[in-house]
């Protein structure tokens, strides 16, 4: 009878004595002591053969025998467990799925201004450019706005303190004069772009904008050509029917005229965009002066010609529908998302 307690002492002591070195092998040490056919069962079944006074000592050591092997079994799994993930952790994976990147939009205001581009592209005008920073002599001055002259406070704008006569351009009109002086017409332009008022006169004003100004010179260019050249684009920007064109006043051109288009007040928001006239205004134009023609070395008696500048925030506010001209320069992601598809 000793010898099956001698047994079990000596499994006990294997036990303590293994030190698997792996998964694989703690699996082996599983089923060799823990397993249906493992060492302990093998031995909990020599208890019927056991004399009842020493049965209790015998199941006492057998539940020592089954602890023993299962808390050394656990906790060497936790371990190899623990290895493995971080193992997993620092590989590279080449056949996981790449992560999602985020892809930005086209702002509304882009949008709007390369459906303007695109039209004027197909009724043969290209684009120009200009800069940003502006000189005095571009912006004003060959716009036939000399210094003195009182039309310069519509366009207060910001100066350059270390560079005097430069400034940040107040209306893409100076671009006319930089293509004027470097081609020869026919000019045929668009130049869409940036431009900045210093104006406070509400919380919806902004320091900077958009506009898009279109230039067309050649031999007998007629206020019918300007006329006709909206009305297209009109058409073909917001379906209208119809243009309204109302003298107006720029120093650039004579005559001048702010044109409206036909929105009607069928809905709510027809009639509060054009508080109840049904006309929105979406630009200035008129016949290019024979002043700033000369100004930029253009024969004013060879040569006429139509220009035009329109902005672009309130169209991109009519086109999309957006109630709020503020929601343009806030950037936030939830407004621009909506844009995503928009080319
Ligand atoms: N530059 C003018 C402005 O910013 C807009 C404008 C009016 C441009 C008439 C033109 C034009 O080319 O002919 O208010």
């Amino acid at each position: 009878m000793s010898d099956i307690f001698e047994k079990a002492e000596q499994v006990l002591a294997d036990i303590h004595a293994q030190a698997p070195a792996n998964a694989a092998e703690l699996e082996a040490f599983r089923i060799q002591y823990l397993g249906t056919k493992g060492l302990i069962k093998g031995l909990m079944e020599e208890m019927r053969s056991v004399p009842n006074e020493r049965k209790r000592d015998y199941g006492q050591l057998m539940n020592r025998l089954k602890q023993e092997a299962e808390t050394k079994h656990d906790s060497l799994k936790e371990v190899f467990e623990a290895q493995a993930q971080s193992a997993a952790g620092s590989a590279i994976d080449l056949s996981a799925p790449g992560e999602p990147m985020p892809l930005g939009s086209r702002h509304p205001v882009a949008v709007t201004m390369n459906r303007i581009i695109e039209i004027f592209t197909r009724m043969g005008f290209s684009v120009a450019d200009g800069p940003e920073i502006e000189d005095d002599w571009h912006n004003f001055t060959a716009m036939n706005t000399p210094e003195d002259h009182p039309a310069r406070d519509m366009q207060d704008t910001f100066y350059v303190v270390d560079a005097p006569g430069m400034l940040l351009r107040t209306h893409t009109s100076p671009v006319q004069a930089r293509v004027m002086k470097n081609r020869k017409p026919p000019i045929r332009i668009i130049a869409p772009g940036r431009v900045y008022r210093n104006e406070t006169i509400s919380t919806r004003s902004h320091a900077q904008f958009h506009q898009v100004e279109g230039l067309y010179i050649d031999e007998g260019v007629s206020f019918a050509d300007l006329k006709q050249t909206l009305l297209f684009f009109a058409q073909e920007m917001f379906g209208a029917p119809k243009i309204r064109l109302r003298p107006s006043f720029f120093p650039f051109t004579e005559p001048s005229a702010e044109m409206d288009i036909w929105l009607g007040t069928d809905t709510e928001k027809n009639y509060r965009l054009t508080k109840g006239t049904g006309w929105l205004e979406i630009l200035g134009c008129g016949m290019v002066d024979p002043q700033v023609l000369e100004n930029c070395g253009i024969d004013s008696k060879k040569y006429s010609g139509f220009a035009f500048g329109m902005g672009i925030e309130r169209q991109a506010l009519r086109l999309y529908e957006i109630g709020d001209i503020r929601l343009l320069f806030e950037n936030d992601v939830r407004f621009l998302r909506q844009f995503a598809s928009a080319m």
